[in-house]
């Protein structure tokens, strides 16, 4: 038996089914916006989407398949030869949130996930060929993992 107290968000918010749901409708989003859709290198977005599942539920405190098949996550690295301006950040997030929102999640639960995307979201663009230089985001210490309290 696990008290609330121990029970991870992964666990709160019902597991694989939950993340492999919204990893589902949001790689949906992707294959539907050409734009985006250009960024990513592979004809079969079935991989991408396998990653990002693993990774979101390692991230959640579920299964660390993520590390144990890619090894530490590296994002800024594993994005650095894909030109991620704001505006495909924000394409990114658009189809992100839609998929979050038709989770079954509550509202407390949603919010924390949608805060987390955001945050990473900004601290993965690296080009900045149509904003100031100025637009910069802050380092993120959680990007991998909640931050340790
Ligand atoms: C800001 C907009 C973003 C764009 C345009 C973008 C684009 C991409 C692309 C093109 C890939 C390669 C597809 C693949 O082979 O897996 C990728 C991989 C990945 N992205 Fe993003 N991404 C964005 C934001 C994020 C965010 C916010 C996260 C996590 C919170 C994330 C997590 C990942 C992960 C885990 C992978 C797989 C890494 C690996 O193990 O190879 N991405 N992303």
């Amino acid at each position: 038996m696990t008290t609330s107290h121990e029970q991870s968000f992964y666990d709160a918010v019902g597991g694989h089914e939950t993340i492999a749901g919204i990893i589902d409708r949001f790689y949906a989003g992707v294959a539907d916006d050409p734009e985006l859709r250009a960024v990513y290198p592979e004809d079969d977005l079935g991989p991408a989407a396998h990653r990002l599942t693993m990774f979101f539920e390692q991230y959640w405190g579920g299964p660390k398949t993520y590390s144990e098949q890619r090894g530490h996550p590296r994002l800024g690295m594993r994005h650095a030869p894909f030109s991620v301006t704001p505006a495909m950040r924000d394409r990114w997030l658009g189809h992100m949130h839609a998929a979050i929102e038709d989770a079954d999640m509550s509202a407390e639960h949603t919010a924390h996930f949608s805060e987390y995307v955001v945050r990473a979201a900004h601290f993965l663009v690296n080009t900045f060929d149509e904003e100031a230089p100025h637009d910069q985001a802050p380092a993120f210490e959680g990007l991998h993992g909640p931050p340790s309290q």
